[in-house]
């Protein structure tokens, strides 16, 4: 299993791209973002989640990113990259990437095994802890621990952010996590968002350069502002949760993604995408994922 574009070994930013400014007196085009968010692949492609084939949902969504006529800069994976924490799984996951040939970063959700990833990782860029890209920077958060459903960020990845924003030269940042650190009005799923957001929103509200957080974990989308930065979350490529719910139930709506154009003046416009035209067949009942 291998992706089709790999990064020269020795080049400490293999990605790095300053497109927007290769063009002088060109109008410089927005850079592409892809949020893929919560695939749940299992060890095989029959594998499936509340009745749902989390393969082949990818695949659909994957297919959706392929269709549109912007070609993807960076996509980011925001957890729960597998179900069954299977090497197999993830393996399943970097092939069926692997068809765009741009930069991949993942970060590991509840369901996932960060050691494993680390392992499989068929590049260590894949592993990413910053991606620059034009006039922006990403900085990518483990929140997983290990044997639970919440997020906490620990000591060591909120000094990395503190110390990845306090040297950042470029003027515009977005912070990627698997865990939402705002309240959603879900009673179950605030239950087990990032327990310390206050230590979160402590460093990034310090920062004027941070334009948004990027999250996944919640199987639905939102775009909101918090103190001026946009939040943002993806579906997820397979089951949806129904927002606003007090208890644990399935949503309605189709699998998905959220593509970001990033404006070298820090605007973002963003949208969700979802595979409407698919008929998946999802367990209305569960009552647990
Ligand atoms: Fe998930």
């Amino acid at each position: 299993m291998t992706l089709e574009t790999r990064p020269d070994a020795n080049d400490p930013h293999p990605y790095q791209t300053t497109r927007d400014s290769q063009s002088p007196g060109a109008a410089a085009r927005p850079l592409r973002i892809v949020q893929i968010s919560d695939p749940h692949l299992c060890e095989t492609h029959d594998g499936t989640l509340l009745g749902l084939k989390t393969h082949d949902s990818l695949d659909a969504v994957l297919a959706l990113v392929d269709d549109d006529a912007s070609t993807p800069d960076l996509i980011i994976a925001t957890g729960d990259i597998t179900q069954d924490r299977s090497r197999e799984a993830y393996a399943d996951f970097c092939q069926q990437i692997a068809r765009f040939g741009c930069p991949v970063v993942w970060i590991p959700g509840n369901h996932d095994d960060a050691d494993m990833m680390a392992e499989v990782a068929p590049f260590p860029e894949l592993q990413s802890k910053t991606f620059v890209i034009g006039d922006w920077k990403f900085i990518f958060l483990n929140t997983a621990v290990p044997g639970k459903v919440y997020g906490r960020l620990a000591a060591e990845e909120l000094q990395l952010l503190q110390s990845e924003l306090d040297n950042a030269v470029q003027p515009h940042i977005a912070v990627c996590l698997h865990h939402h650190p705002i309240t959603i009005r879900s009673r179950w799923l605030d239950k087990i968002g990032l327990r310390n957001a206050d230590d979160f929103f402590a460093v990034t509200d310090r920062c004027d350069k941070v334009r948004a957080i990027v999250w996944g974990h919640i199987h639905q989308e939102i775009d909101e502002l918090r103190n001026n930065v946009r939040m943002l979350a993806s579906p997820s490529t397979c089951v949806q949760f129904k927002p606003e719910s007090g208890s644990f139930a399935v949503g309605e709506q189709a699998p998905g993604y959220r593509w970001f154009d990033l404006f070298p003046d820090g605007r973002i416009e963003t949208q969700v995408e979802r595979a409407d035209h698919i008929d998946f067949v999802i367990d209305m009942n569960s009552k647990g994922y």
